[in-house]
């Protein structure tokens, strides 16, 4: 798995300044654009989740759309969208999470999963841990038990996996 991790570390893009001054962005469209590094990248959360009875992939808009259909086709689980606001068209549930300026909110479509079902998280990045965290809330207001959240990339010094209170986080690169 290492050679594969290491591939994966390497095709992701570091841009200093993005998207303002002091934030080094981790930009994950150069890892798109190495199909092995992106086969790899699927393959090691399949690996990992498929013989855990998952019913539910949950992917956050917009960079866990990118991650999780393929891992929820390969391990033969439902694809739910945690989309912005405003987007779903059917009912909704909503919770806020804190942005670095004030607030922003995040939907699920009611109806799309049902209690006790079992469900991955999917994000291409944790940082602060808010938008994973309102991901798990949304999911655990409808009695569905988030096994595990998933990323590709996590920032470690702002201490988002603290955010998760006991829920693991399973990353494949972790990001200085
Ligand atoms: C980025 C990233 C994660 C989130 C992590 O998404 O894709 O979803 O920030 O930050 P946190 O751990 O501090 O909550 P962003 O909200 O920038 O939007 P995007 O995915 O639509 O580009
Ligand atoms: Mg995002």
């Amino acid at each position: 798995a290492d050679d594969r991790i290491s591939r994966i570390s390497s095709s992701i893009r570091v841009i200093p300044d993005f998207p303002k001054p002091g934030i080094l962005f981790q930009d994950i469209t150069t890892l798109l654009l190495d199909p092995k590094a992106f086969k790899d990248t699927i393959d090691l959360f399949v690996e990992r989740y498929k013989d855990k009875n998952i019913n539910v992939v949950a992917g956050v808009e917009a960079r866990g759309f990118i991650f999780g259909p393929p891992i929820a086709l390969a391990i033969g689980a439902k694809f739910v969208p945690m989309r912005k606001p405003k987007k779903l068209p059917g009912e909704v549930i909503s919770e806020e999470y804190s942005l670095e300026y004030g607030t922003d909110k995040m939907e699920m479509h009611v109806g799309a999963v049902q209690p006790g079902e079992r469900a991955i998280i999917v994000d291409d990045l944790i940082a602060t841990g808010g938008t994973l965290n309102a991901a798990i809330r949304l999911l655990e207001r409808v009695e569905v038990t988030v096994v595990e959240c998933a990323c590709v990339i996590e920032l470690p010094e702002l201490k988002g996996r603290d955010k998760l209170g006991n829920k693991p986080l399973f990353v494949l690169v972790s990001s200085a």
